[in-house]
């Protein structure tokens, strides 16, 4: 893959290319902003003579958003899935001193280009397959420096890859070793000194708690929301993931921009969800590497409306997925979303669990150019194949990113 400062502008007319609903479209592209966006018979003329760029009937989608990562972390745990397969469990493997606390060892003891460079090979696969925006989340470092270290090597993945990024806080992710047995006095680090200096050093975009057993308890997770709040940034939450905490609706009660995993979520958090408009990030990879048997309550969110996102979560313990196509595909197979609802997970509503709705997950006017065309004829295709990539070419933040020319 080129240097993303290199890559060929992506202005110019493009034609040749079928919506979702197989309608003949096209796109004006100038600036690296899509100023035109419609059926090509109603093209304006004045479009007709601009640079023209055949897609050659692909299917075009919006740039998909990967919504929950945890993409930067030292190591990997390929040790807990042997345990695992020998009939550990999660909770076991954590209480073991494996877990997220083994990461946190291998985190600390990366430097900033030794995580820039494993997490930027892990972000070219998913960039590889069409994923314009991404959100990554700190919590391996759990100690002022070592957040602050994985939170400016996530700003400067997208700077140096070009794709947007989202930073979300997570101190609150595990108990470091050197807290055993003072879980409160480590949320006051979090709340009143990582998150504040974090944030006024511009690396916070939002704030996210696992709030669970193993974890956190709700009682801290609404001190860690109180901050947030004070700081005015937005909250999401690991949330029912392995029991039922209570997570979703006081993250809810916070205007939460997502609540994910929600394996055991209630029917009092799907409605408090709905009423605040919080997204549900569904996660089937850590679902599948766990072996879980807890559905989530797919029938009842969209009873109720509630939008549903589908994301990687990638990580070293309980998701190493580096295919978001492959998220779509297991969301339909694992948790029985319609296709259409596993292409919305991908894109609009990923986008909207980043607060990146404006700008991100659909196709418009004077929104920037982050569009995918795809070697396939059905858009169901997209969650069906798996293991293949079947991208023809990636236009990301205005530029040729895959593909001709790229
Ligand atoms: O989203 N649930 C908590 N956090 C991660 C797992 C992290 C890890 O095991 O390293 C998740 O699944
Ligand atoms: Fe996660």
């Amino acid at each position: 893959m080129k240097p993303f400062d290199s890559l060929p502008s992506a202005d110019g007319l493009w034609t040749g290319l079928r919506d979702r609903d197989g309608k003949d479209i096209a796109i004006v592209v100038a600036q690296g902003v899509i100023r035109w966006i419609g059926e090509r018979t109603a093209l304006p003329a004045a479009a007709a003579d601009r640079p023209s760029r055949d897609g050659g009937g692909a299917l075009v989608t919006p740039g998909l958003v990967d919504c929950h990562t945890h993409l930067v972390y030292g190591g990997q745990r390929a040790n807990e899935f042997a345990m695992r397969l020998a009939g550990a469990t999660y909770e076991e493997v954590a209480k073991a001193g494996g877990g997220i606390v083994s990461s946190v060892r291998a985190t600390r003891e990366a430097s900033e280009d030794e995580l820039f460079d494993s997490a930027s090979q892990r972000l070219r696969s998913l960039l590889a397959e069409g994923v314009c925006a991404i959100e990554i989340k700190s919590g391996y470092g759990l100690a002022p420096e070592h957040e602050r270290k994985q939170l400016r090597v996530a700003r400067r993945l997208g700077v140096a890859h070009g794709v947007t990024v989202r930073t979300t806080f997570l101190g609150a992710h595990a108990l470091p070793p050197e807290y055993a047995g003072r879980s409160s006095d480590y949320i006051d680090l979090v709340c009143h000194e990582m998150l504040p200096a974090l944030a006024a050093e511009g690396l916070v975009d939002a704030v996210d708690v696992f709030c669970e057993r193993i974890a956190f308890s709700l009682e801290e997770t609404e001190r860690v929301f109180k901050a947030a709040q004070a700081l005015g940034l937005p909250v999401k939450l690991h949330a029912e993931q392995l029991s039922d905490m209570g997570g979703a609706a006081l993250a809810a009660r916070y205007g939460a921009l997502s609540c994910d995993h929600i394996e055991h979520l209630s029917q009092a958090g799907i409605e408090a969800m709905r009423a605040a408009g919080t997204v549900a990030v569904l996660l089937p990879g850590a679902f599948y590497t766990l072996r879980d048997t807890q559905v989530p309550p797919i029938a009842a969110l969209r009873a109720l409306g509630v939008p549903m996102a589908v994301s990687t979560d990638h990580n070293p313990g309980t998701s190493p997925a580096l295919s978001l196509l492959l998220m779509a595909n297991m969301a339909c197979t694992l948790f029985r979303l319609t296709v259409p609802e596993a292409i919305d997970g991908i894109t609009v509503h990923a986008a909207r669990a980043l607060g990146l709705q404006d700008t991100h997950g659909t196709l418009a006017i004077g929104r920037p150019a982050n569009f995918v065309l795809w070697n396939l004829n059905d858009a169901a295709e997209l969650a069906y194949w798996f293991g293949q990539r079947p991208v023809r070419t990636v236009v990301r933040q205005g530029c040729i990113a895959v593909g001709e020319g790229a």
